[in-house]
């Protein structure tokens, strides 16, 4: 039989694929084989869903709510939105400047197509979330990176910012709380970055996902809520994924300038059309739940935040920078070996799973995350100390 050759698209064939499934993979072999692994790799919630958010959808099934919803979602959910950023962020975002897509990673992913072009610049800051290098790749945009470092809180200064930009800059992606160093810009902090992007004007992505997992602050700063000029060259990001454990319902929202919108509309319509019906009835709950819900399993998540520092605290080879935020812990392991070969070793022998940290673009890290319960936090830990002691 004949072989053709498969030529793939330049853009998606230089995409990397993703450590943490890798990981979570060999976690799920090990598990099938009936040894009793610890997983410090997932990126969501261990809590399920709230029975009343999931009530709301089963309704919507039952109320016939099973067909195509205009693209950008219903008219209820981003109303229900547009209230949710003027109460809790001071945002004022009209319905119409508002697209609900499916997850936060697709609202991220429309903006960036929608914004960058061949040659421009996205500026990001590093350790940064996996999928923000490989959706930039797909533009056609240049990736520059911003170094941070523990010593500096892996927080980037407006004047790092002010020295990376070139006429190319186009956009700088924010993400505050951070996946993965857990760390939570203050309003100043903010406000200097702000100032350049204002100066410069560059466009700022604001990837918001982990706002109400916030543990040592009441307070949660907006980007664009800092000013009405960077409120202009703002999109923010947010969804239920984190805040309400509804990462399988996929259900996240972008919104921002209505010029810019109204592209990222057209762009919706034509891939993936609205999100589910269904999930989208859910969220609409979600987003009328009381605070008190989500209180509690930030309570939860604070109790194991420290925990997990205070095991760590034992393990003289392993240092980290406390998180704030999130639910994960960015651990330095260089003194103990190279970190993609050692969370191998240490699933294989110890059955832990980690993710490390090349995909982060910080190599000799590890993320652990603590979305799992005090028990399990304890165990985990102290296999990796004996493992380490053992080396
Ligand atoms: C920083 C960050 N942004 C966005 C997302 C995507 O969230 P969603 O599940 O809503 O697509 C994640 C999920 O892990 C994340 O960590």
């Amino acid at each position: 039989m004949a072989t053709q050759e498969i030529k793939i698209n330049r853009r998606v064939a230089q995409l990397v694929g993703s450590t943490t499934l890798a990981i979570t993979a060999r976690a799920n072999e090990l598990k099938a084989q009936g040894k009793d692994v610890v997983n410090f790799a997932a990126g969501e919630p261990d809590f399920d869903t709230p029975d009343s958010i999931k009530d709301a959808g089963i309704d919507a099934i039952r109320k016939g709510m099973t067909k195509y919803t205009p693209s950008i979602g219903t008219v209820d959910l981003r109303a229900e939105i547009s209230k949710k950023f003027k109460h809790e962020n001071n945002l004022d975002y009209k319905p119409s400047q508002i697209v609900v897509s499916c997850g936060a990673k697709h609202s991220i992913f429309n903006i960036i197509q929608t914004l960058v072009d061949e040659g421009e610049e996205v500026l990001i800051p590093a350790p940064y979330w996996v999928s923000y290098p490989e959706m930039v790749k797909l533009s056609g945009g240049t990736i520059k990176y911003i170094e941070t470092t523990a010593k500096a809180h892996f927080k980037f200064t407006a004047d790092q910012l002010q020295k990376v930009v070139t006429p190319k800059t186009k956009l700088l992606l924010m993400n505050s709380p951070s996946n993965p160093t857990g760390m939570v810009y203050s309003r100043k902090e903010l406000e200097d970055i702000a100032g350049v992007c204002v100066k410069k004007n560059i466009f700022v992505m604001s990837d918001e996902i982990y706002e109400k997992l916030i543990f040592d602050t009441n307070e949660y700063v907006s980007f664009a809520a800092l000013g009405k000029d960077i409120y202009d060259l703002t999109i923010t990001i947010n969804g239920v994924s984190k805040a309400y454990a509804m990462t399988g319902w996929r259900i996240g929202y972008a919104a921002g300038p209505e010029a810019i919108m109204e592209q990222i509309k057209k762009l919706q319509d034509h891939s993936t059309s609205n999100p589910a019906s269904i999930s989208q009835a859910a969220a609409l709950q979600a987003l009328k739940e009381p605070p008190e819900k989500i209180k509690a399993m930030v309570n939860e998540f604070r109790k194991r935040r420290d925990l997990i520092c205070a095991e760590l605290d034992r393990i003289p080879k392993v240092s980290y920078v406390r998180p704030e935020g999130a639910f994960y812990v960015f651990c330095d392991f260089s003194k103990v070996g190279p970190s993609e070969q050692i969370a191998k070793q240490i699933l294989d022998d110890v059955n832990v799973a980690l993710i490390p940290g090349e995909g982060f673009g910080a190599p000799g890290y590890m993320r652990l995350s603590f979305a799992t319960s005090c028990e399990r936090i304890q165990e985990g830990i102290r296999r990796i100390a004996e493992w380490i002691k053992a080396r």
